[in-house]
């Protein structure tokens, strides 16, 4: 490489930084030119994020891989608490205490409690009732005019179902629903940071009244089930429990609301490979996994911080930084991915290679449901309406602005179901 190479690198590796750093709008709008550039020429890449706490952002596939799994790259929250505390203030704590924010042998403590109440049988037997809810939702919608699919479809949709899997009963789930958006939206200002307090404070309140009486009363939910389990065995705390029943409703939403966007906003503007699923729905499956590569809707993993001085391609992360982990850049690694920015619903060998639920102790515990919900979604959409088009261009296409983001999402949706019926107007 000549000087001048090496010069313009390095300024291309700065500005791609720096963007990232700010979140600005043009990385938000389409992230994955940064990380092509920050994967080129410094994938171990030292940040200043608007929450003021250095972090190390890691884009590549194979160190992505590697540090999801690392045991020197710890998600113990308690152990990093004076960054923790900076990043999301006191209010987190009490919310966080909870399986994503814990290493063996807390973690794997948690985990297998909600994994002993969560198993594949319950899962399985929420199928009809997945599509019941989907058939409702879809039977709702107006095919007269555009409608923005994600707060008519996408949301409510993985809303309802988890909200039905834990417990909580339908005249309390807006009020659920509106906290849990504040706590999606807050970005690092310290107005931000004083509502996220306030919604923090709510869910708490909340999740402590629902636990109780749940208690009182036994429910054949998931949330009694944790209770029983945590009654006989003693095996969790009562702050552990509500903030696992926090961790599976926020991960258990917003996370697939997201996706079923990203999936119908991409087999809309891939029309030509939408034509194949639907000519042969066993692609649907292989098309999803894509989709969670191509365009997922968690573009950062959850934070984690070095245990010790670490060595990542030549770059040092001092003990007690911040790590995150790229996923949305490592799904786009071309040393991983033939033609990574193409969207291919044949592409194979996705299931086990994307990152898209993550890798290691922390891979995503719902993945199983997400995928049927996911199934039954966008089967049940594209058979009610064939023609459905986006209401805008693609270019218009909104993306969540929060900076320096978990999720990688929609800020709506437009589509117009029935072409037909519009012009027919
Ligand atoms: C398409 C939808 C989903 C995506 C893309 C997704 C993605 C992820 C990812 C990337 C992680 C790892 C985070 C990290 O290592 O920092 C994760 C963890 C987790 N997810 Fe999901 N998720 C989805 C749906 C769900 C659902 C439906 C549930 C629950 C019902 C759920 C529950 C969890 C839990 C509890 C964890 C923490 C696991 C642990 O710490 O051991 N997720 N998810």
């Amino acid at each position: 490489m000549t000087q001048l190479d090496e010069r313009d690198t390095t300024d291309a590796a700065e500005q791609a930084a720096s963007a990232a750093s700010r979140g600005s709008a043009a990385y938000r709008a389409n992230p994955y030119p940064v990380y092509a550039c920050l994967r080129d020429s410094a994938p171990v890449c030292r940040l200043s994020p608007p929450h003021g706490v250095d972090t190390f952002l890691i884009t590549r596939y194979d160190d992505a891989k590697a540090a999801l799994t690392d045991p020197r790259i710890s998600k113990d929250m308690y152990a990093a608490m004076d960054a923790y505390h900076t990043i999301f203030g006191d209010s987190s704590v009490a919310l966080d205490d909870n399986m994503l924010f814990s290493d063996p042998p807390k973690h794997t403590r948690l985990r297998r409690i909600v994994n002993s109440a969560f198993t594949p049988r319950r899962i399985e037997s929420l199928r009809p009732r997945i599509q019941e809810i989907t058939d409702e939702l879809l039977d709702r919608l107006s095919a007269d005019g555009p409608v923005d699919l994600l707060p008519t479809f996408a949301f409510p949709l993985p809303l309802i179902v988890i909200c039905e899997l834990i417990g909580i009963p339908e005249e309390e789930r807006e009020e659920v629903q509106k906290w849990c958006a504040v706590v999606a939206r807050t970005g690092f200002s310290k107005e931000d940071k004083e509502k996220l307090a306030v919604a923090e404070g709510a869910l708490r309140d909340y999740f402590a009244d629902i636990i109780a009486r749940k208690r009182r009363e036994a429910t054949d939910d998931l949330l009694g089930a944790l209770i029983r389990t945590q009654d006989e065995q003693g095996a969790m705390n009562d702050g552990e429990l509500l903030s696992t029943l926090w961790v599976l409703l926020f991960a258990g939403h917003k996370t697939t609301a997201y996706l079923i966007g990203n999936a119908v906003f991409n087999l809309l503007t891939h029309r030509d490979q939408l034509r194949e699923v639907l000519a042969d729905p066993e692609l649907l499956p292989n098309a999803i996994e894509e989709v969670i590569r191509y365009e997922g809707s968690v573009e950062n993993a959850t934070f984690r911080h070095a245990l010790e001085d670490i060595t990542i391609r030549d770059t040092v992360i001092p003990k007690g930084s911040l790590v995150q982990v790229a996923v949305a850049s490592a799904n786009r690694d071309p040393e991983r991915f033939e033609a990574p920015d193409t969207f291919d619903v044949k592409r194979q060998g996705l299931q086990s290679a994307h990152l898209g639920f993550g890798s290691g102790p922390h891979y995503c515990l719902g993945a199983p449901l997400a995928r049927m919900e996911m199934r039954i979604a966008l089967t049940s959409l594209f058979e009610r309406f064939p023609d459905i088009e986006l209401a805008t261009s693609a270019h218009e296409a909104e993306w969540l602005k929060v900076p320096f983001p978990a999720f990688r999402g929609l800020e709506k949706l437009p589509v117009v179901l029935d072409p037909s019926r519009l012009l027919a107007d």
